[in-house]
């Protein structure tokens, strides 16, 4: 049985300035869980937020919030955002040194763990790790920020992780994210070659319908991709 299709927005496009409000605006619009895009100015050339933003806003739902690292130390920064409120941690393969430990220690503090695939980076460097993780996501923009055009030569990078969680077995308990330049118009291309999971940012708030209907539309392009 293949992992349901999840909408995860990007909180990079909101107005900071009244976060709580748009995390229970995106709770009302049926998102399945909130992606935290935190940045440390090293890893990726930008800067964003602490896990004191993220306790902030904890109260405002009972969504499952991922933090998505983007950061050259992550061993030092889990604890913090799992206490936070954070259920699941997402590091970087090219930013874990004993990235086989990193992803067992974020099991051993009570979170899942997840992994990233910046668009250079090959699938073999999760080859050894599927049984520590709970999702493969592959970039589909270079990190750092939002806005970016979609990479459309990852879909069979996708298509190899997807293969490659099939072939471990993993099919039930391992999920596929996008992150980057998802919309309308390139989520279809991402969920028929195997992403479950879509994260998007600018295409939920640039809808001029409203973002309802920009997480309404991005899952049913998705489901029908998915189920061709
Ligand atoms: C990249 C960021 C963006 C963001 C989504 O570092 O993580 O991918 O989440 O941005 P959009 O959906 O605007 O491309």
């Amino acid at each position: 049985m293949p992992r349901p299709i999840e909408i995860a927005p990007s909180i990079l496009p909101v107005d900071f300035a009244k976060l709580g409000e748009e995390i229970v605006a995106l709770d009302h619009a049926g998102v399945d869980r909130i992606q935290f895009d935190v940045m440390d100015g090293q890893f990726v050339p930008n800067l964003t937020f602490g896990p004191d933003v993220i306790a902030s806003v904890r109260k405002h739902t009972s969504l499952p919030f991922e933090a998505h690292l983007m950061v050259l130390t992550p061993d030092a920064m889990a604890a913090q955002y799992i206490t936070a409120g954070c259920e699941r941690l997402i590091v970087h393969a090219e930013a874990c040194t004993h990235l086989h430990r990193t992803l067992a220690n974020i099991a051993s503090l009570g979170a899942t763990a997840a992994v990233a695939l910046n668009p250079a980076t090959p699938v073999d460097a999760v080859a050894h790790v599927l049984d520590l993780v709970d999702m493969v996501l592959v970039m589909t923009v270079n990190p750092g920020f939002g806005g970016q055009s979609y990479i459309a030569t990852m879909e069979p990078k996708i298509r190899a992780i997807r293969a490659m969680i099939e072939a471990a077995g993993l099919t039930e308990q391992v999920d596929v994210e996008v992150d980057g330049g998802i919309g309308p118009s390139t989520v279809a291309g991402a969920a028929a070659a195997g992403a479950n999971v879509l994260v998007a940012g600018s295409a939920l708030f640039r809808d001029p319908e409203g973002l309802v209907h920009a997480v309404a539309d991005l899952r049913a392009r998705a489901e029908a991709a998915a189920a061709a």
